[in-house]
């Protein structure tokens, strides 16, 4: 489409979208055999994702923030943790997630585990993670992500490719592998206290399971079914 909205012959794709369709014939989820909390149930089906999900990377998800305007973004962001205290994700704090995040801390996690039609959906808050929690975690990153983590100013415009290299090779050589590389002060994570997760379960005729925990605001959580 051309940016004054008219549709040129260049629209034209080989592909027929319409009719483009899968009927999903997993076994359902049900009420009874759901987890006590989200965080035990997202536990069993990251336990399948991972090991016969036939996903690429099951720890991907994409993470929806707002502008202090309400303009939503989205992007696909690794979680590196989580337990009862929250999913947890690691950025610059410079960039436009973290941006968003200071000026508006609610949050949409979306894991898309398509070849198993599922999806599973987390809202809630975003704080930063402490300065010990983000340092433990850097010290397992590879030595060249250590060393990307200071190069990039992430989300900010770059002159070239050969900048960023540039300023790659500058730090590499300036910490050669085996040694320690700083905790970039920009640099840390995040950690999404959830107030509501949804499990989906793709079914036949389109009629999908949907099941969504609450957090009741006294530590417990209330369980609802939604219409597919
Ligand atoms: C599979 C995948 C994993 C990613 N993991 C991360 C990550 O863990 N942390 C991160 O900051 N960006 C990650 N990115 C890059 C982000 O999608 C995004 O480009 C970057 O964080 C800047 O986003 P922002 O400008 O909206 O803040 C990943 C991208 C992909 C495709």
């Amino acid at each position: 489409m051309r940016q004054d909205g008219r549709v040129t012959d260049a629209d034209a794709v080989p592909f027929d979208l319409a009719s483009m369709r899968k009927q999903y014939r997993a076994e359902g989820l049900s009420e009874s055999e759901l987890a006590a909390t989200p965080v035990e149930q997202f536990a069993r089906w990251f336990q399948q994702a991972a090991t016969d999900g036939g996903l690429f990377e099951p720890n991907a998800m994409v993470v929806s923030t707002a502008d202090a305007e309400g303009r939503p973004s989205s992007r696909t962001v690794l979680l590196k943790h989580f337990d009862g205290r929250g999913f947890v994700f690691y950025t610059n704090y410079g960039s436009r997630k973290a941006r968003d995040l200071a000026a508006n801390p609610q949050v949409a996690l979306l894991f898309p585990w398509h070849p198993m039609a599922r999806q599973v959906i987390v809202t809630g808050t975003a704080a930063r993670t402490g300065r010990d929690e983000t340092a433990a975690y850097f010290r397992t990153r590879p030595h060249g992500s250590q060393l990307g983590a200071w190069a990039s100013t992430q989300s900010s415009v770059v002159g070239s490719r050969a900048d960023l290299d540039t300023a790659y090779a500058e730090l590499a050589a300036r910490h050669p592998e085996g040694e320690q590389v700083p905790v970039p002060p920009h640099w840390g994570g995040f950690r999404v206290v959830p107030e509501s997760v949804e499990f989906w379960q793709g079914r036949e005729n389109r009629l999908h399971d949907r099941l969504r925990y609450t957090a009741d605001g006294a530590g417990g959580w209330r369980v609802e079914r939604l219409s597919p």
